[in-house]
């Protein structure tokens, strides 16, 4: 039976404020961390044994899943001192492994939701022979990723850096974030500092002869790394665009979990998500957004494409769109946030402070 890393340890820069209290697989996508999506999707593939590389806010993951018995895993945690980057928190976890040195490893991103075949993948490594399998993906507008280009048979060519060139742009296929490592190569990647597995292992890798494999899979990918794109994400998965079986309830416009309160005159659309004890006031629209546990959105709020943090406060009549509200936060009423807009947690932001239009 084939195990599985889940690198979950990154400071999640990008997504703060979401990320200040709660490490980015924590936070709530459709109604449960986003983890909780990648295990069961893991463990619908046929994996058992899941370890979690934790370095960022490592204390909270084990309470959250124990031993992983409820969800029909075997979960460990190792904590790395120092972070490691994505190739040291794999050596630095390798030992946990029962895989013999020739059996395949998933390894996976913590912040990548896709639909991928992962069985498909594993297909690809054992039918290949590669020392290493990646899922490729192609993207419309390759310039923000590395290139991976790869030749007729699928084996990869180069790893190219971000492109800065037009002529740089080789490929539309990018690194996806899933891997199967044959067990023995992880074996030599270096102990005790830190290691790029994108940056150092896969072109040290390349360099030195080893064989790695692409696989492009296009169904449904989309890293979580941004809010823009973390709220899609949660959205996809309440619309079932991408399906997962941890999602707590049908898929349909909008999920709302248990004790929250909707006013019936409230409008909840495009994959809105609501947490437990949300309270959505009268006259409020709510379209592509999540609504986290306790968060109070006030009446004829209009909230598009939006996060709004645990307990954090909406006041009436305020629009967001596209932004997001850290934990406790409470943001007074006839605001207008847009674009990007991040309110810290606990901030308070009085009423008819910021707006992007006039208020006539
Ligand atoms: P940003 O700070 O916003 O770039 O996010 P990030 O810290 O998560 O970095 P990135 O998105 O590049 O990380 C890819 C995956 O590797 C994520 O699942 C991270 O949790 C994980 N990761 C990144 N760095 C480390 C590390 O030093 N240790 C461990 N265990 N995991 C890491």
């Amino acid at each position: 039976m084939t195990e599985a890393i889940l690198l979950v340890g990154g400071k999640g820069t990008r997504l703060r404020p979401l990320t200040v209290r709660t490490p980015k697989p924590m936070v709530p996508a459709a109604g449960v961390p986003f983890l909780a999506h990648q295990l069961a999707r893991a463990k619908a593939a046929g994996v058992e044994h899941i370890v979690l590389a934790t370095s960022y806010l490592a204390e909270v993951f084990e309470p959250y899943f124990g031993d992983g018995s409820a969800l029909g895993l075997h979960l460990e945690y190792v904590t790395e001192a120092e972070p490691l980057g994505t190739g040291g928190a794999l050596r630095n976890v390798a030992s946990r492994l029962r895989s013999a040195p020739g059996d395949p490893v998933l390894i996976f991103n913590g912040d990548i939701l896709t639909g991928l075949d992962i069985r498909a993948l594993v297909g690809v490594h054992e039918s290949s022979g590669a020392d290493v399998s990646l899922h490729l993906t192609r993207v419309p507008d390759p310039r923000a990723f590395g290139l991976v280009p790869t030749d007729a048979t699928g084996r990869v060519t180069a790893f190219l850096e971000k492109p800065q060139t037009p002529e740089e742009i080789v490929t539309d296929q990018i690194n996806a974030g899933a891997y199967v490592f044959r067990r023995s190569v992880l074996d030599t990647i270096p102990a005790g500092r830190p290691v790029s597995v994108e940056r150092e292992t896969f072109p040290g890798l390349l360099a030195d002869g080893a064989h790695l494999q692409g696989m492009v899979d296009s169904t449904y990918w989309l890293d979580l790394g941004t809010p823009g794109a973390f709220v899609r994400g949660s959205a996809d998965l309440v619309l079932g665009r991408v399906a997962s079986p941890a999602l707590p309830g049908r898929r349909g416009d909008r999920l709302v979990l248990p004790g929250a309160e909707i006013a019936p005159d409230a409008k909840l659309t495009d994959g809105t998500v609501i947490g437990e004890r949300a309270v959505v006031g009268p006259g409020a629209r709510v379209s592509g957004s999540a609504v986290l546990d306790g968060a109070v959105v006030g009446p004829g709020a209009v909230v598009t494409d939006s996060l709004i943090g645990e307990g954090a406060h909406v006041g009436a009549r305020t629009v967001l769109a596209g932004a997001v509200v850290g934990d406790g936060a409470r943001v007074g009423e006839d605001n207008e946030l847009r674009a990007g807009a991040r309110v810290w947690c606990d901030a308070v932001l009085p009423a008819g402070t910021v707006r992007f239009s006039s208020d006539q």
